[in-house]
């Protein structure tokens, strides 16, 4: 007798991570994003890594898993283009649009997704969302402006936190602080991008609008959905 169970989170990201296979290009360098999705991703690559020439990747984190699996990981200022890079998100809504930075690496995956031609997000289904805003935006601050930021940010109806680590300020791989901002409703992704990016001391907002996703690879009970936008 066979008993089937709903599938975990866990095995909803494993699904989604081997199904973004398809859309690495054999001989090409892949952009690869931070997390614990991308974790699944970068394990199933490693079943690939004779067909690729390496990897760029968007935190220290991710290089080492990838280093650890065998495969070279290159700096972003070695290559021009990329044509796929693969993360997951925090929240991503029926445009592409996305907020990430969960894991504190918003910044460099916003680098790195510029430099590709694609961009394939890979989440499960309870990160769809049909507005940005229920998860805290991250936002990379240079730290002296922290305050003056988080001040900024209650005036839009926000509330900002620092995020803190072993009871110290979370220091990411840039050397930066994370502001998490809750209660903010995102009616206008790009708009919103465009404005919190230029504010003093703003490194990089975890709004994805300007480098949205292309493709969504939704891990649901009933298998990969896929989503073009
Ligand atoms: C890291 C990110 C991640 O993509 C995001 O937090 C989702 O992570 P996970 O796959 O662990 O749910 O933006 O900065």
């Amino acid at each position: 007798m066979t008993t089937s169970h709903p599938l975990t989170q866990d095995e909803l990201k494993a699904m989604v991570g081997r199904s973004a296979l398809q859309y690495v290009v054999p001989g090409s360098i892949v952009g690869v994003g931070t997390g614990s999705t991308v974790n699944k991703f970068i394990d199933a690559l490693a079943g690939m890594k004779d067909q690729i020439r390496g990897a760029v990747s968007s935190s220290v984190a991710s290089t080492e898993r990838l280093r650890a699996m065998g495969i070279p990981v290159f700096d972003a200022n070695e290559v021009e283009s990329l044509a796929v890079y693969i993360d997951g998100a925090d929240e991503i809504d029926g445009q592409g649009y996305m907020i990430k930075g969960g894991g504190a690496a918003l910044t460099r995956e916003k680098i790195v997704a510029a430099l590709a031609s694609r961009f394939v997000c890979i989440v499960d289904e309870s990160k769809l969302v049909p507005a940005l805003g229920r998860f805290p935006l991250p936002v990379e601050v240079i730290p002296m402006a922290a305050q003056h930021i988080a001040r900024r940010f209650s005036t839009l109806g926000g509330v900002a936190s620092l995020r803190m680590k072993d009871g110290q300020p979370l220091v990411t791989d840039n050397s930066q602080h994370i502001l998490d901002v809750r209660g903010l409703t995102i009616t206008d992704p790009l708009a919103f991008e465009t404005e919190v990016n230029q504010w003093p001391g703003v490194v990089t907002v975890g709004v994805f609008a300007h480098q949205k996703a292309n493709i969504c690879l939704l891990g649901t009970a009933h298998g990969v959905k896929i989503l073009v936008y």
